[in-house]
């Protein structure tokens, strides 16, 4: 997507094919600096400490560290272990996973070491293109729902939270890429974006992305959208998901939950974007879903610019002790629909099923 006016996407292979570049998340909006990374250590180290985050980027970022990971030593088992470290991570999202395991199943059986780099090389830039792709797709496959909301209104109101756009992606982003694909084609949209405490996702990465491609947006505090629906002004509700059950549990940014419930409430439309990568065609129950718990410092302290240099601050008393969970998961009675690359379905393990395949049978 754009930053001025040059196309970037999150992550790439460099020139020679050695090292993997990517966007250093932590710094935006205030810098934008590209990190590269030639061993597996310093991406498991980025996707951990966040320089890269989000569903399909972390998917990606596993995919080129498993890459780095055979140029050191074109071993299986040090594969194995690459694999292990990368998935011990970040434990919600489900495409870091599969990507490691499609990166593994890709050279169980290769012949030399040759063979390894190349296959894991061409895994790797599958797994980011493939991803890419499925986001266009999703805001082709989502824009009908933001047409229709516009025949009847001026302006289209979506509500999103925490970032599900090209940042959190290969390029194009899950839940934004509809609104994206919405202004492209003239649809007056605004988005009102929630902050998304305690990393504020949304005030940083997705106001800087809408900034960049010039939609309307606001930044909400995460405690506004009950408000904002109560006095009309939310149309729909877009927001992303890091893994959602084959019968339609969606785990997503913690305070997904509270909007979907107040959603429900107000009878506002609910909407869940994802690539079909981040369905779980094994795990069929809320209490399945590992959620990750980070480090108490990220609620105590926030980041910001101060000067010219992005500085941490605590805002709590030092003694306080706090509790970090990252993700919730939304039950699917509140989820009016799931957009994927393959169109829009209900969430239920029927409707899940008959768009993406028997993925229960055939894991992907
Ligand atoms: O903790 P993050 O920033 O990696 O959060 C994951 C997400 O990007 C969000 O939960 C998002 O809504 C899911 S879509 C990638």
């Amino acid at each position: 997507m754009r930053v001025g006016n040059k196309h970037f996407r999150t992550i790439w292979l460099s020139e020679d094919k050695k090292k993997v570049e990517a966007i250093d998340q932590r710094l935006i909006p205030h810098k934008f600096i590209i990190e590269k990374f030639d061993r597996v250590t310093a991406v498991a180290t980025a996707i951990n400490d966040m320089h890269v985050r989000g569903a399909g980027l972390i998917g990606a970022a596993a995919g080129y560290g498993v890459y780095l990971a055979a140029l050191e030593n074109p071993d299986y088992r040090h594969l194995q272990d690459a694999g292990k470290m990368l998935i011990g991570t970040r434990p919600t999202a489900i495409n870091l996973k599969k990507a490691v395991d499609r990166q593994l199943e890709a050279v169980k059986n290769s012949k030399s070491a040759g063979e390894i780099v190349r296959i894991t090389m061409e895994t790797a830039g599958k797994i980011a293109d493939e991803d890419a792709e499925c986001c266009r797709l999703i805001g082709q496959q989502g824009l009908g729902l933001l047409e229709d909301i516009s025949r009847k209104k001026d302006t289209v109101n979506v509500l999103t939270h925490c970032n599900a756009g090209w940042l959190a992606f290969v390029d194009y982003g899950s839940a934004l890429a509809p609104v994206y694909a919405a202004f492209d084609k003239g649809i007056n949209v605004h988005v009102w974006v929630g902050e998304t405490r305690p990393q504020n996702q949304g005030s940083r990465l997705t106001a800087w992305e809408l900034q960049q491609h010039g939609i309307n947006y606001t930044i909400v505090t995460d405690s506004s959208s009950g408000l904002l629906m109560q006095k009309g002004l939310v149309d729909i509700v877009i927001v992303g998901s890091d893994r959602t059950t084959y019968n339609g549990f969606v785990a997503n940014k913690i305070g997904t939950y509270m909007k979907a419930l107040a959603a429900k409430e107000h009878g506002i439309p609910f909407y869940v974007a994802l690539p079909s990568s981040s369905i779980d065609w094994e795990i069929g129950d809320i209490e399945g879903i590992p959620i990750e718990e980070r480090g108490q410092d990220e609620v105590k302290y926030t980041r910001g610019m101060h000067g010219n240099e992005i500085s941490s601050v605590l805002v709590a008393p030092r003694e306080s002790k706090a509790l970090n969970y990252a993700f919730d998961v939304t039950p699917p009675k509140f989820v009016t629909g799931i957009i994927t690359e393959k169109g829009i379905c209900k969430a239920d393990e029927k409707s899940i099923a008959k768009l993406h395949g028997n993925g229960r049978r055939n894991k992907v």
